[in-house]
């Protein structure tokens, strides 16, 4: 894994690929999710996905997130993520249902303007978020 500061940075073969039940509790994370998140697998399985939320993530884009999934739409879009300890990753996820009333999400490298981009973007929305 290839660090820079706090940052993990992902490379172009990474995939990360998680699964949760109608409510977002996790109930399948692969090797790499399990890799960046710094959890265990035990650690993960039965817990919310918030479990890994950054607090530079705006509400509004998780509340877009399920509001499209669950009505059977794809959502894509950029989340910064939280590991265990305290460090972050970036990721392009696409999240869609998938099976009887569960999601799942598969995430890929963002590039590094994307990310600038985002995190000025997130900023933003975050300060908004906070005005109301
Ligand atoms: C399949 C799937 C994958 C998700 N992946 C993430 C993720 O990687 N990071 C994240 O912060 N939230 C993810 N979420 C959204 C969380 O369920 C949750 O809405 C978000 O972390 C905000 O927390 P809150 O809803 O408690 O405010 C995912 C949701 C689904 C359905």
């Amino acid at each position: 894994m290839q660090f820079n500061n706090n940052e993990i940075l992902l490379d172009e073969k990474s995939m990360l690929v998680s699964e949760t039940d109608a409510k977002g509790v996790i109930v399948y994370a692969d090797e790499s999710f399990v890799k960046y998140s710094e959890y265990s697998l035990d650690e993960l399985i039965g817990k919310n996905h918030n479990i890994i939320r950054h607090s530079d993530m705006p509400r509004a884009a998780f509340k877009e997130l399920w509001s499209t999934v669950k009505s059977g739409n794809v959502w894509q879009g950029f989340v910064k993520n939280r590991t265990k300890s305290g460090k972050f990753y970036w990721v392009y996820a696409t999240i869609f249902p998938f099976g009887k009333d569960h999601y799942l999400s598969v995430r890929k490298m963002a590039t590094k303007e994307e990310i600038a981009k985002y995190e000025t973007l997130y900023q933003q929305m975050r300060l908004g978020e906070r005005a109301l």
